[in-house]
C-alpha cells in the first residue's frame, strides 16, 4: 500500500518512527509527512532513512511534480501521528497551510489519527468539538491512552502505542489480514529467452508483472516468497527487490527457469508457476553473430523441459501447485474447455487461464482470469488489476489447503 504519515509537533513524534519502520518492514511505500513544528522534535534525516523517500514539509518542493496533491491523490491510506491539538484543529477546519493539511485535504484514502497532547488540551471543548466533526466526516481516532504524561502528571493524553496504531490503520484500509503468515512460496516470472547468438534470442511478450503481483500479494499478507524472475520490463521488480520477505533470484532461460524453480520448490508448501517459459530452444547456438551475408537461415528447434510436469512429478505431500495458462480463445466457454484439458494434462491443484491475444493479457495493467481446480470446475474467477488478480489466486489456493 502507498502510506502517507502525517507527523505533528509532539514528542511522541519519535513513537511515530516504530510505526514508520513496521509499515516499511511489511512492504508498505511510506511517504512521511512532517509539520515544520514536528521537526524539532524528529528530523527529516530519520524520516528520510527510515521511509526510504525524500521528506518535505513544504507545498514549494517538487512543484512539477505536483507534489501538493499527488501524496493525497495516491494514498490507500493516511495516518496522523502523533495528532497536535493544533493539527487536529486545522483538520476539522479543512485549513491548508502545509503539505500535511493539503495531502489531507487532496485525498480520500481512510485517514487514521492518533491524538497525543495533555490531558487539559484534550479535555478542552474546542479540542472535543474537532475531534467529533472529524469523527463524523470518517475519521478514525485511535486513542489517545490514559497514563503518564510528559509533564510528570498523568490522565488521558498518551498516545496509544505504535503497534496499536499500525493495526488500526491496516484495519481501517482494510488491509488482508495475515492469512498466509509462515507460508513458504515459490514463484515464476517473467518471460524465459532462449539465445540463438550472442545477439539474438526467442522471446515472448511476459511483462512479469502477474508473476510479481502474485509474489507481492504473498508476501504482503505474510508469506515468505522466492521469486524466479526471467526477463522483465523495466521497473517490474522494484518493489519486490526492496520487499523483505521476497528473495529474487534470476533465470534467464527455460533450463535455468527449470532448475531453479525445482531447487526453490523443495523448499515450498505452495508453488506458483506464472513465467512464460520458452517451450523450444535452439540446440546450437552460434558463438558468433549470424550474418545477413549467410543467406536463408533455418533455425532447427528442440523441445525444453516442461518445468510445470517437472514440479509436478517431485511434488512433496502438502504441496500445492498452481500453474497459469495463457490461451487463444475465440469466447469463454473456449477458453474454459482449454483450461480443463490443460489443467488435468499438467496435473496441478489450480490453473490460472487466461486469454491473451493482440491487445489481451501481456503488458496490461489489467487482467481477467479462470480458476480451475482438480474437481474439472471453474472454482472462481477474478477481473481487474493484476494485484486484484493475485490476490483472488491466494483465495483460491487457501480454499484448497
Ligand atoms: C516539548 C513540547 C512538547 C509538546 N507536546 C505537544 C503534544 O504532545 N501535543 C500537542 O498538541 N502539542 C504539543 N506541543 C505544542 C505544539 O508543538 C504546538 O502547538 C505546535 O504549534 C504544533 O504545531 P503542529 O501541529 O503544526 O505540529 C508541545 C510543545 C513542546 C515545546
Amino acid at each position: 500500500m502507498f502510506v502517507v504519515v502525517g507527523v505533528s509537533g509532539g514528542i511522541a513524534a519519535y513513537k511515530t518512527v516504530q510505526v514508520v519502520r513496521a509499515l516499511v518492514t511489511n512492504g508498505h511505500e511510506v511517504h512521511v509527512v512532517p509539520t515544520e513544528n514536528s521537526l524539532r522534535f524528529v528530523g527529516t534525516a530519520t524520516w528520510e532513512a527510515i521511509s526510504r523517500h525524500p521528506v518535505t514539509t513544504s507545498v514549494h518542493d517538487d512543484v512539477a511534480e505536483v507534489r501538493h496533491v499527488a501524496l493525497g491523490t495516491q494514498a490507500d491510506l493516511v495516518i496522523v501521528a502523533p495528532a497536535t491539538a493544533n493539527t487536529l484543529a486545522k483538520m476539522a477546519a479543512g485549513i491548508s497551510d502545509n503539505l500535511l493539511g493539503v495531502t489531507l485535504l487532496a485525498t480520500t484514502a481512510p485517514v487514521v489519527v492518533a491524538p497525543a497532547m495533555h490531558t487539559a488540551m484534550w479535555d478542552h471543548a474546542a479540542t472535543q468539538a474537532n475531534i467529533a466533526t472529524l469523527r463524523s466526516r470518517g475519521v478514525h481516532i485511535v486513542g489517545p491512552a490514559d497514563g503518564l504524561l510528559t509533564g510528570g502528571d498523568s490522565g488521558p493524553g498518551r498516545m496509544v502505542e505504535p503497534d496499536e496504531i499500525v493495526a488500526a490503520a491496516l484495519a481501517a484500509a482494510g488491509a488482508p489480514a495475515s492469512d498466509l503468515a509462515e507460508l513458504r512460496v515459490a514463484v515464476s516470472t517473467g518471460g524465459t529467452r532462449e539465445p540463438i547468438d550472442p545477439v539474438r534470442f526467442l522471446g515472448n511478450r511476459s511483462s512479469g508483472k502477474q508473476g510479481v503481483a502474485v509474489a507481492l500479494a504473498a508476501a504482503d499478507r505474510g508469506a515468505y516468497v522466492h521469486l524466479v524472475a526471467a526477463h522483465v520490463d523495466d521497473g517490474v521488480l522494484d518493489r519486490a527487490l526492496h520487499h523483505p520477505r521476497i528473495a529474487v533470484e534470476r533465470a534467464v532461460t527455460a533450463v535455468e527457469m527449470d532448475a531453479a524453480m525445482r531447487a526453490a520448490s523443495t523448499e515450498a508448501d505452495v508453488v506458483v508457476m506464472a513465467a512464460a517459459v520458452a517451450d523450444f530452444s535452439v540446440p546450437e547456438v552460434s558463438d558468433v553473430k549470424i550474418r545477413k551475408e549467410d543467406g536463408t537461415v533455418t533455425l532447427d528447434l528442440v523441445e525444453n523441459p516442461d518445468v510445470l510436469i517437472g514440479l509436478v512429478r517431485a511434488r512433496h505431500p502438502g504441496q500445492t501447485i498452481v500453474g497459469f495458462a495463457a490461451e487463444t480463445a475465440a469466447d469463454d466457454a473456449e477458453l474454459r474447455e482449454r483450461g480443463i484439458r490443460k489443467r488435468a494434462r499438467k496435473g496441478v491443484d489450480l490453473l490460472a487461464v487466461n486469454r491473451v491475444g493482440w491487445q489481451e493479457g501481456f503488458e496490461t495493467a489489467e487482467n481477467r482470469v479462470l480458476f480451475v481446480d482438480a474437481t474439472d470446475e471453474v472454482a472462481s474467477q477474478a477481473s481487474g488489476t493484476k494485484r486484484v488478480v493475485a490476490d483472488a489466486l491466494w483465495d483460491a489456493v487457501l480454499r484448497l489447503r
